[in-house]
């Protein structure tokens, strides 16, 4: 059995603005995050799991031009998309699904951004990425943490809301950002830390927020209408619209979990 969700394979037209305004709204801080993890440990070669159309990669390869990146996925479309949209001299695409089969790369940093959660089995997983990491070597996983307990307003609340029932609809995880210390523990990794960063409009813009808000409710309602119907999407559309130009009391928030472990 494959470790991804087969839900999310096969829908690059759903996901494409998804992934870019998410490479949007979030780099700036995971770029400066993962530039400095990657000098501070001399790092020379990168394996990115799950790497979508390859927009977030590609950028980090461009800052660090020394570093070697292969980016692997499972869905073939995303794949040769992220081939004709990113030339980076030291990137390789690889249509492939990661799992105990990988060919050992003994590489020096795995990362897996907004991949996990959509894994049949994690622990699996970070089993599989321990052993293809050189003894040293850094596992770092970037994913999202779906909160719906801190919201100003009732439509805040009801895109929370419906988010996470989206998630368990279609058998993701909404909350794995925490339980990945734990596991990364379990399974050998020494140093683990993780942090959880604050996505609002005061950290990345409220253009770039809300455009990802927008660009979620338009991937939730074509992959789930029964659950995000017209309706639901467009009362979230209008409130991005109004959002973006009112300033209130308490911000809408996300948040982004950045966990790291290192191979003894
Ligand atoms: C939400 S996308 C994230 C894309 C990209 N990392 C980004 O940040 O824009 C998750 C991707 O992970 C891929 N994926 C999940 N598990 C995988 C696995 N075990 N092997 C290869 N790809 C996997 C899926 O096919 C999907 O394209």
């Amino acid at each position: 059995m494959s470790n991804v969700n087969e839900r999310i394979l096969g829908i690059i037209d759903f996901v494409r603005d998804c992934y870019e305004a998410q490479t949007r709204a979030f780099s700036a801080f995971e770029y400066d995050y993962l530039r400095e993890l990657i000098l501070k440990n001399k790092i020379t070669s990168v394996l990115d799991v799950g790497t979508g159309e390859g927009n977030f990669i590609s950028g980090l390869a461009r800052l660090t031009p020394d570093v070697m990146y292969k980016a692997v996925d499972a869905d073939p479309e995303l794949i040769s998309s992220a081939r004709e949209k990113h030339g980076e001299a030291n990137l390789s695409f690889e249509h492939r699904l990661f799992d105990h089969s990988f060919p050992s790369g003994n590489f020096d940093l795995i990362t897996a951004r907004f991949a996990v959660e959509h894994m049949k089995n994690v622990p699996e997983f970070i089993l599989d990425a321990f052993l293809k990491l050189r003894s040293g070597g850094i596992l770092m996983i970037t994913e999202y943490f779906i909160d719906t307990s801190y919201a100003g307003n009732s439509t805040w609340k009801l895109f929370r809301d419906k988010e996470l029932e989206f998630y368990h609809n279609i058998g993701s995880h909404p909350r794995i950002s925490l339980a990945l210390p734990k596991y990364l523990k379990d399974h050998g990794f020494s140093g683990v830390e993780s942090v959880l960063r604050h996505v609002s409009p005061s950290t990345v813009g409220q253009t770039d927020f809300y455009n990802v808000i927008r660009s979620y409710a338009n991937l939730y309602s074509a992959v789930e209408p029964d659950l995000w119907t017209k309706e639901l999407k467009q009362q979230i559309l209008d409130y991005c619209d109004k959002a973006h130009t009112e300033v209130t009391e308490r911000e809408d928030v996300l948040f982004v979990s950045q966990t790291m472990g290192r191979r003894p």
